[in-house]
Parts: C-alpha cells; sequence; structure tokens
C-alpha cells in the first residue's frame, strides 16, 4: 500500500521549537515524530511513501532518510511554495496509481488502518476519511455522518452552538487516484476546504471510518509535551537507558523515564517520570525535573527546579531557577537574573539569548 504524508507546514503553532526544525522532526521520546508514524505504516504493510516536504526539506531528508532502514521506501517531493494539503498530493501524482492513504505528517494515531483499507475497498467511495472523538471539537474540522455511515457534512471550527457530533476529521485519508483530476496542478488547495466538499456537492460517496483508537495532532508545543508523557506512560515502571550515563547513586528517579546517551546525573537531583532527557543533559546537585522533555545537550544547573517543561537543544538553564509550563527554543540561558528582575517567564515563551556567556544562535532565525 501507499501513501502520501504531508510534512511541508511551517509549524508556526510550535514555535520556538520549530525555529530551526521542521515540526515532524521534532523528537518524540528521542526520534523524530515522523519515524514514529513511518515505523507504524511499516508494520501494517504500507511500505511505498510519499513525503510531501516544503519548510526545511533538507533537514527531514537528513534526519529520515531513504527509509531503508525502517524497511520502506521513501520518496521525497519537494515544493517550492507551499501547496496546500491537497496541492502537494497533486504535486505527487505521478507516484500515485492506485488508492492510497494521505496523513498529516504531525499526528501520531493507533488508527487499524488495514481495517481501514478494507472498509475502503467494502463500499468503493471516492475517499474514505478516518474520524476520531474529542472532547473540544469547536477547534478542529467536525464531520457529520449518517446511519450507513456516509459522510454528509463537514462543518469547519464550528461554534458550541453549531456543534452536532464531537467527530472530527483525524486528517487521514483514503483517496481513489480520480480525485487528482478534481485538483488544480501548481495551485494552493485544501482537502478540507475546496476537494470534500467539492465531491460532497457533485454527490460523490465520502465513506467515514470511526475510530477509538489513540490519537493526537503534535500542533501546538502543549500537545507535543502531552504525547511524549503519553508514550512514556505506556511504560510505567521503566527507567529506559539509551546509552552509558553517568547517575550518581543518591540521586533519585521515579519512573517513567527515558535517558538519552551521555547523560551526567548528580547527587540528590529528583526526577519524577514522565520525563525525557535527550543525549548529553547535565543535571546538577539538588536540581528537581518532573513531567518534562529536554532536548539534547540540556544543562540543568543546581537547585533549578521545572515541571512541564519542554526545553530545547543546548539550553543551559541556570541555578536556583524555578520554571513551570515554560517552552524555550534552542541554545538559550536561563539565569537567576531573569527572577531578580522581577520578570516571570509565561507558559510558551520564547527566551531570548542573553549576553557573553550565550552560544552560537541557532542555524537559521525564526521565519516571519
Ligand atoms: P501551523 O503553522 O502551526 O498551523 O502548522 P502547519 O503549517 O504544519 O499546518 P497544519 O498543522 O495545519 O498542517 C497539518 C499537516 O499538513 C502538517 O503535517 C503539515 O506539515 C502539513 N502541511 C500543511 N500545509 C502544507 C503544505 O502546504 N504542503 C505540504 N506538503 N504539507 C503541508
Amino acid at each position: 500500500m501507499k501513501a502520501v504524508i504531508l510534512v511541508g507546514g511551517k509549524g508556526t503553532r510550535m514555535r520556538p521549537l520549530t525555529c530551526s526544525i521542521p515540526k515532524v522532526v521534532v523528537p518524540v521520546l528521542n526520534r523524530p515524530l515522523l519515524e514514529h508514524t513511518l515505523r507504524s505504516l511499516g508494520r501494517q504493510g504500507i511500505g511505498d511513501i510519499v513525503l510531501a516536504v516544503g519548510y526545511l526539506p533538507e533537514v527531514v531528508q537528513e534526519r529520515i532518510g531513504d527509509g531503508s532502514q525502517l524497511g520502506i521506501r521513501i520518496t521525497y517531493v519537494i515544493e517550492q511554495e507551499p501547496l496546500g494539503t491537497s496541492g502537494a498530493v497533486k504535486n505527487a501524482q505521478k507516484y500515485l496509481d492506485e488508492p492510497f492513504f494521505v496523513f498529516n505528517g504531525d499526528m501520531l494515531t493507533g488508527i487499524d488502518l488495514t481495517a481501514m483499507m478494507e472498509a475502503h475497498r467494502k463500499v468503493k467511495p471516492k475517499v474514505t476519511m478516518a474520524l476520531i472523538p474529542v472532547d473540544n471539537p469547536t477547534i478542529y474540522g467536525v464531520v457529520e455522518t449518517n446511519k450507513p455511515g456516509m459522510i454528509t457534512r463537514f462543518v469547519e471550527k464550528p461554534t458550541w452552538d453549531q456543534v452536532t457530533t464531537n467527530m472530527i476529521n483525524a486528517g487521514i485519508y483514503i483517496v481513489e487516484p480520480e480525485v487528482l483530476r478534481l485538483i488544480p496542478a501548481g495551485v494552493f488547495s485544501m482537502f478540507e476546504h475546496n476537494v470534500f466538499p467539492k465531491l460532497l456537492e457533485m454527490g460523490e460517496p465520502l465513506l467515514a471510518y470511526p475510530s477509538d483508537a489513540y490519537w493526537i495532532d503534535v500542533g501546538a508545543p502543549d500537545k507535543y509535551l502531552k504525547a511524549n508523557l503519553d508514550l512514556l506512560r505506556q511504560r510505567p515502571r521503566e527507567i529506559q537507558r539509551e546509552g552509558v550515563s553517568e547517575i550518581h547513586p543518591e540521586a533519585r528517579i521515579e519512573p517513567p523515564v527515558l535517558i538519552g546517551d551521555g547523560c551526567f546525573i548528580s547527587a540528590r537531583a529528583h526526577i519524577v517520570g514522565p520525563v525525557v532527557l535527550g543525549q548529553g543533559c547535565r543535571v546538577l546537585e539538588d536540581a528537581g525535573l518532573e513531567g518534562s522533555v529536554l532536548w539534547d545537550g540540556v544543562d540543568v544547573w543546581n537547585n533549578t527546579v521545572m515541571k512541564g517543561c519542554v526545553i530545547a537543544s543546548q539550553t543551559v538553564v541556570e541555578e536556583d531557577c524555578r520554571l513551570e509550563e515554560c517552552v524555550t527554543g534552542h541554545h538559550v540561558v536561563i539565569g537567576r537574573e531573569v527572577e531578580e528582575f522581577g520578570a516571570r517567564i509565561p507558559p510558551h515563551s520564547y527566551v531570548a539569548p542573553r549576553g557573553a556567556k550565550t552560544p552560537p544562535p541557532p542555524p537559521s532565525s525564526c521565519p516571519t
């Protein structure tokens, strides 16, 4: 089976984490987000993958490769300008000659794709769309269906009084190749706005495939943190070491915790899982971490405490800091001075590098 994965978005809601890397390669349990999806597709017999890339394509290619290590085949199709979800698939048309999957590249899910393809083959619609229930449908595309399970209406981001169902578009479709004829080449277009409503207007059958499997769209830092912690909670009793780390016998580590290669954890450091440490992190004496994700090379100095944080690579959090729900960019230094000036670091803030201690800036500055 074939799939096109959409990975060309700029990921603006994920900033500052996505200032120098695309959203689909942010580390989830120390592996690129997209790698989790690719492994799952491979396990389910979807081994021929087209990656529709646009933003920082060379970074995606470098981190993901040609798929041979995962037992799948990856073809890259690069957009010079963003073409939108359906424009990007049209751009890959020459690789698509049989019913194929389309995935948003920024989600993690356990939806049964083999069963979805079976349903598609049985009913023979033009498109089958996976639907997932959510608590708050007002921030998503809601999908109404009839008794036989066919789609009857799409409502984008409804207000609460417009909400008739909590089933939303999960960003996974099976598409018949003839649908591509409806999409103009080289022009920005979206499945959600331009293609699916048009198919409904034309009276074409669109099948719903509802599922209550795990599903999360990793669109913003809070969801990114949740995705990491959810996956780690599936291994509740584990302190998992990915390589050789130096952990002082007086450090207290409560699982689930994932420790990347080459970490250093000092005496009386207290780590309360779920916590992910990337490669080469240092957690010094009396520092405390809880419910947080640290990327590679993060330094947490003495007596600093952080909870619910995402700290991007090569960042230093100096001694005696208290951070809650803080998200930093790469190569940032956070120090007590911030507190001395009476400033507080709000959730999801970008803490700018300061002073002489600041390491070199990230390779490319955040695009506007
Ligand atoms: P935001 O800027 O935060 O909205 O993120 P985004 O640009 O990634 O957009 P969104 O989260 O809506 O995208 C959902 C999925 O579609 C992501 O995996 C994106 O990479 C992908 N995507 C969005 N727009 C395009 C596009 O124009 N081309 C391609 N190839 N993929 C896209």
